[in-house]
């Protein structure tokens, strides 16, 4: 049977294989890095409302859905490129009652304009991402953020011990070695860095049965954008 073509650009779907993104929700819980941690991550963005937020390879939904739970006046964006994924996150939307505007595009080119959120959150996106790929999200992510903004970003990270080095074997079968090699060698606020964002740190890490989680920050300069003004 011809599989459908969705899209020229490839990309590594939620589970490494497109059959399995059904089951994406219930791994998440069983491996430890659902709900308590995109909690972890909506506490360190200190959100409030009235705030403009993305949810940057946003899955099923769930990050984007527990920030519209807790604070009902964020205007909040999701975006994935997976379309199959996208109407899952939508019906879950739909029944959790909450409004969020779900986009079908690509981190390496964001359909925002300039200067645009407040916050930007991104859980378990990297990974999936080739190096260059990391390096065009991390510049688009600068672009659409507002002069003072801040991104907060949960994904493996260097790993804890050598015990943590062997379990995140398995996510770099299933998610591709070339593209998780940055993550272990924790390398991702590096990329941060080169785009340009300033105050950029590792605020903890949590080891699970796949491996170190790490949970970064970054800002964009408040003055960014007065030297076209001056
Ligand atoms: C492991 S899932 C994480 C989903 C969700 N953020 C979470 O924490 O459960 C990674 C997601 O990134 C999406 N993705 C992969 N490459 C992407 C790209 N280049 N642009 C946007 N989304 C991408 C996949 O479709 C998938 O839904």
């Amino acid at each position: 049977m011809k599989k459908p073509v969705t899209d020229s650009k490839k990309f590594v779907p939620a589970l490494g294989f497109h059959r399995l993104t059904p089951l994406y929700d219930w791994v998440a819980g069983c491996a430890g890095y659902g709900l308590r941690r995109w909690y972890t991550l909506t506490m360190q963005a200190q959100l409030a409302n009235e705030q403009r937020v993305l949810d940057l390879g946003s899955g099923t939904g769930s990050l984007a859905i527990l920030i519209k739970q807790h604070f009902p006046g964020i205007e909040i964006s999701a975006l994935d490129c997976d379309p199959k994924i996208l109407s899952l996150a939508s019906r879950k939307a739909k029944q959790a009652q909450t409004g969020i505007h779900f986009v079908r595009a690509f981190a390496e080119r964001l359909p925002y304009p300039d200067n645009h959120f407040d916050r930007i959150l991104s859980s378990l996106l990297f990974h999936h991402l080739t190096q260059d790929s990391k390096r065009r999200a991390a510049a688009e992510m600068l672009r659409v953020l507002k002069p003072d903004g801040q991104v907060h970003v949960m994904d493996w990270g260097r790993a804890a011990n050598p015990v943590m080095r062997c379990l995140f074997f398995p996510v770099q079968l299933i998610d591709g070695f070339g593209n998780t090699r940055d993550n272990v060698a924790g390398r991702l606020p590096e990329f941060f860095e080169q785009a340009g964002f300033c105050e950029v740190a590792q605020q903890q890490v949590f080891n699970t049965i796949f491996g170190t989680l790490a949970f970064y920050r970054a800002a964009k300069r408040a003055d960014s954008g007065l030297s076209l003004l001056l």
